[in-house]
């Protein structure tokens, strides 16, 4: 029960390998045929993919984020929602879920990618901040800077990196509820066999640049 402080990641999590997964297209399978509430207009898969979308611009302006785990946490975070209530526990279910797919070797990666993966999941509805890992900060904020697609404005005392709190970032990211990438796009970062791991996962230029010019 996430009832606790959000503990931040263990100092001796800092030996991040990379994560990687078994099969792209096998993964969002199962996701798909595993996920509780996947049709609901407001945390199904469109969400999952505008979260991916503000999470990649995020990433252009902050250092350090690890692009294979924001895409991770795009598609796993709400999997296991069950309805559009509150539902406390979600991001606990979803962290579970997580452990589910290492266990069935759907997902891999060192213990520190996985561990902190976990983290950012499963306290992504607890209205945590993490300002000392990029990554996880950008997890949350790309979720929550797409309250806007509930009618809320996100709040920066929410936001974790400096990118995301900035005005003209919040008073914008309503861009990311139009035409958010498709999943071969999202996942393609995330390389399919460890032996294949990348330091630096392709980005897509062509829609980053698109998005950055109307940022400009
Ligand atoms: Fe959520
Ligand atoms: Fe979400």
């Amino acid at each position: 029960m996430p009832t606790d402080e959000y503990p931040g990641l263990p100092v001796n999590s800092a030996n991040f390998e990379g994560l990687y997964v078994a099969s792209r297209k096998g993964l969002l399978n199962r996701v798909r045929s595993d996920a509780g509430y996947p049709g609901s207009s407001l945390h199904g898969e469109q969400h999952w993919r505008c979260v991916a979308s503000a999470a990649n611009f995020i990433a252009e302006y902050t250092p350090n984020c690890d692009l294979a785990t924001l895409s991770l946490f795009s598609l796993l975070h709400d999997s296991m929602r069950e309805d559009d209530g509150y539902d406390e526990f979600h991001g606990q279910r979803a962290a579970e879920y997580l452990d589910t797919l290492v266990d069935d070797g759907v997902i891999g990666g060192g213990e520190a990618d996985i561990s902190r993966l976990r983290l950012a999941i499963y306290w992504h509805n607890q209205a945590s901040v993490d300002p000392k890992d990029s990554t996880i900060g950008a997890c949350w904020d790309a979720d929550r800077l797409n309250l806007w697609r509930l009618g809320i404005r996100p709040n920066a005392r929410y936001l974790s990196t400096e990118f995301a709190q900035r005005e003209n970032t919040i008073n914008q990211a309503m861009i990311f509820l139009n035409s958010p990438p498709e999943w071969e796009e999202i996942l393609s970062c995330i390389p399919e066999h460890p032996k294949t791991a990348i330091s630096e996962p392709q980005r897509q230029p062509s829609r980053v640049q698109k998005i950055l010019s109307l940022f400009r």
